[in-house]
């Protein structure tokens, strides 16, 4: 395994080709490439790398807070999508196949590992004013040949409960969003951000696939695996481990024009958000406990 790592970015190359970037400000994912130097992920050209702003694209990772809740009491003056995409992570270390317990291919693998705490210099300070808790977040990327997976153990160190949300904002590359069939979701509930006077819906049945046409923000509820085909050819598999919800976000021509870090403007036509997560109310987590969740996005084509 090749690696890499500076103040600012950790990058990993398996022998077989396959590489991930993970810049430190948020932990974010801002690059997986397959094997033949293929980007899976979509980043904005306009994405901030610099730390001044949530990054734009890659895996953002959504912690305390999915969005803004103003009418909960313990996060209701957090940034949207909370301080974890905000914050500097500390680099914990890498493991690789060879040593991690437990492996029984020999499948190259490496595992990153990042940490976030309340006592961390690099917490954004949002956190210390709004969010008062004791807290301890480990994240971990880890690429093997055709899958990545990331998962997040947050810990409460403090002595009382707190409530969280946690969620993965993947950017997943697509070369044409009109030809994108997502299965999985057939007959899910699911909450429309988009339509706000009457979100709560059921996903039909029928067609067993959903295509995107138009702007698209949807909270959905669905058992099993997510895929993601294109042009009828299986490109992506999400699993999830302990996050019951799948978010569908493309901000389609109008929004992403207003998104200032968007970029080009369209962009929308390459890009589909599939993002595992734990959103669907809260994640009361006991002093001493902590929620666990992670998925895995498999290459199928
Ligand atoms: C999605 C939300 O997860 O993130 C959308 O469902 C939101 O409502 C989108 O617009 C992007 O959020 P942000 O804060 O990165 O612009």
């Amino acid at each position: 395994v090749t690696f890499s790592e500076d103040n600012s970015r950790v990058t990993a190359e398996l022998p077989t080709g396959e590489s991930i970037e993970v810049l430190l400000y948020g932990a974010t994912v801002i690059s997986w490439k397959d094997a033949s130097g293929d980007e899976k992920l979509w980043l904005s050209e306009a994405a901030k790398l610099d730390g001044s702003k949530a990054v734009r694209g890659g895996i953002p990772l959504v912690f305390p807070v999915f969005g803004t809740a103003p009418a909960h009491p313990q996060t209701k003056d957090l940034p949207q999508h909370g301080f974890a995409r905000t914050s500097r992570w500390e680099f914990l270390g890498k493991s690789t196949s060879e040593l991690m317990a437990g492996k029984t291919t020999n499948e190259p693998t490496v595992k990153l590992d990042f940490g976030l705490s309340s006592a961390a210099p690099g917490l954004d300070s949002k956190a210390h004013a709004h969010w008062p808790f004791k807290f301890n977040l480990i994240y971990s990327v880890t690429l093997s040949p055709r899958s990545l997976t990331t998962s997040i153990v947050a810990t409460n160190d403090d002595n009382s409960s707190f409530d969280c949300q946690v969620l993965m904002h993947t950017y997943l590359r697509v070369k044409d969003i009109t030809k994108v069939e997502i299965s999985g979701l057939a007959s899910a509930p699911y909450f429309d951000k988009v339509d706000t006077a009457n979100p709560h819906k059921t996903q039909p049945a029928e067609p067993a696939a959903v295509t995107i046409t138009g702007e698209t923000d949807r909270v959905y509820s669905p058992v099993g695996d997510v895929t993601v085909a294109e042009d009828r050819v299986p490109r992506y598999r999400v699993t999830r481990d302990n996050l019951s919800n799948v978010v569908i976000w493309n901000p389609w021509a109008d929004k992403a024009q207003a998104i200032a870090d968007f970029a080009p403007k369209d962009g929308f036509r390459h890009m589909l958000c599939v993002e595992p997560g734990a959103v669907g109310g809260w994640q009361s987590v006991e002093a001493g406990d902590a929620f666990e969740g992670a998925q895995t996005i498999k290459l199928l084509d």
